[in-house]
């Protein structure tokens, strides 16, 4: 426990999470029989790793506006929103009617539909880039990306930033959550494999630099002068809690690797559709050479887009680079992407999203403060988390600091008392959606304030 943090008694937190937990296990009996269940056909319970979280996972039945109900009938304000998928939240109208009108004409051609191009209009006039592809995820995202920034330099190796995550392609599953005695010293970081199975060249060409530490990057690139094909970087880090960009930084990175003949990508998977209209590219004002996105652009259906400059992206139009995928395009997801962004998340809803994000922040900056708990809440629009260290987090190796113990412990108060989280502690940030409101953001205030005076001596 950090200094910040000594008006926490551990005694105290220590009781809280023993009760918690007991109360957790106690109202999902159905959750705990269905991982078991599941345990003999999906490996591990589960259909996707991240899926699986301590005590167990939640199974979920239903999903309606700002809610989610469980197999156990329990029901949740929903902050997790499908990892950051659902920024229209559940059970839209507009997007069930669009889909319903849509499967019933036909869910698949591997054609190109008129839809198609309405979004290619739409994110070309609202991130500022051009040029479009479709691919069905965030990973296939970054993964074109990468092949395209290789394939137009003509070089192999890629930057990406320590402790951030893009997807799980073999060239960015490196040094997304490596563990501290794994990094190697500041100056020289090691690239760490996210799981076993990638070949040691593949690991080897991905370079590891710090977040917000242009001197480093300058470095970095001299000492790979002429070998750099470009730098993948999610403008503000997500799966880290939340980590802001410095002012300058991302102008910095851009004018950088331009004077090192490389490129900028950045990874919009989960900032494009949620930070503000146009995402972070426009919100700080940089405008990159490739742009990745995903999740919440789809309103909920796989899906998944490349942007970027003309230059670029002439290298798909005239056939030197394939970018290809049977369900590239696909008319569900293109409808739904149609919904999603001409009809739903307009501008006046990032609004909205900023004034429930006011009421997030506040509330629980004032708790934090009453209590002297030691951390600082950040907020962008729909999206935003409490981060469990006093001194600002600028990276990934503060990022190590941040309270394992606080965040599953507020994970677990707001569980009991209705507020759906994302697994994984402080690594996740929350996602509000349209449907959420005043009321639904003051729950989560409220459990905090409890947190507080449960925990403080
Ligand atoms: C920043 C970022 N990039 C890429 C991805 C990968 O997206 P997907 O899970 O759709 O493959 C994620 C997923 O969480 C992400 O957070």
């Amino acid at each position: 426990m950090s200094v910040a943090q000594k008006t926490i008694d551990p005694t105290k937190l220590a009781k809280l999470i023993e009760t918690e937990e007991a109360e957790f296990n106690a109202r999902h009996h159905g959750s705990r029989d269905m991982t078991e269940r599941a345990r003999t056909s999906l490996a591990g319970g589960v259909a996707s790793s991240w899926q699986a979280t301590d005590p167990h996972p939640i199974w979920l039945a239903d999903g309606h506006g700002s809610n989610v109900v469980d197999v156990d009938g329990n029901e949740y304000v929903d902050f997790h929103n499908g990892y950051g998928a659902v920024a229209v939240g559940h059970a839209h109208p507009k997007i069930a009617e669009t889909i319903s009108d849509r499967i019933g004409r036909g869910s698949h051609f591997a054609q190109p539909t008129e839809d198609a191009v309405v979004v290619g209009e739409h994110l070309r006039e609202r991130f500022g880039l051009p040029l479009w592809r479709y691919c069905n995820s965030g990973t296939e995202a970054t993964m074109e990306a990468v092949r395209l920034m290789r394939a137009i330099t003509g070089r192999d190796v890629i930057f990406k930033i320590e402790g951030s995550y893009h997807g799980h392609g073999d060239a960015v599953m490196v040094s997304v959550a490596p563990p501290a005695d794994s990094i190697g010293d500041y100056e020289n970081p090691v690239s760490v494999p996210q799981t076993i199975g990638l070949p040691d060249a593949v690991v080897e060409l991905t370079r590891v630099v710090p977040f917000n530490d242009l001197d480093a990057l300058e470095r970095t690139l001299h000492r790979y002068q002429g070998r750099v094909a470009g730098m993948i970087v999610e403008p503000t880090m997500m799966n880290a809690g939340m980590i802001v960009p410095e002012e300058g930084y991302l102008g910095g990175v851009k004018e950088l690797l331009h004077g090192a003949g490389a490129l900028l990508a950045f990874d919009e998977v989960k900032t494009g559709a949620t930070i503000a209209y146009g995402g972070a590219t426009k919100r700080f004002g940089v405008t990159p050479d490739l742009l990745c996105l995903a999740k919440s652009t789809g309103g909920g259906l796989p899906c998944g887009a490349i942007g970027g400059t003309e230059e670029v992206m002439s290298w798909i139009a005239d056939g030197r680079i394939d970018q290809v995928g049977t369900f590239n395009g696909n008319p569900l997801t293109m409808a739904a992407m149609r919904a999603t962004l001409t009809e739903i998340l307009t501008p006046d809803v990032y609004t909205e999203f900023d004034r429930l994000a006011e009421i997030l922040r506040e509330g629980c900056d004032a708790v934090i403060e009453r209590t002297g708990i030691g951390g600082y809440t950040t907020v962008m629009s729909a999206r935003g988390a409490v981060t469990y260290r006093a001194e600002r987090v600028r990276n990934y190796r503060d990022y190590l600091e941040v309270s394992d113990e606080l965040a599953y412990i507020n994970w677990l108060v707001q569980f009991n008392r209705g507020v759906f989280m994302a697994p994984w502690g402080k690594s996740e940030n929350w996602t509000l959606s349209v449907q959420h409101s005043e009321e639904d953001v003051r729950r989560y205030v409220d459990n905090f304030e409890f947190l507080g005076k449960a925990i403080t001596a």
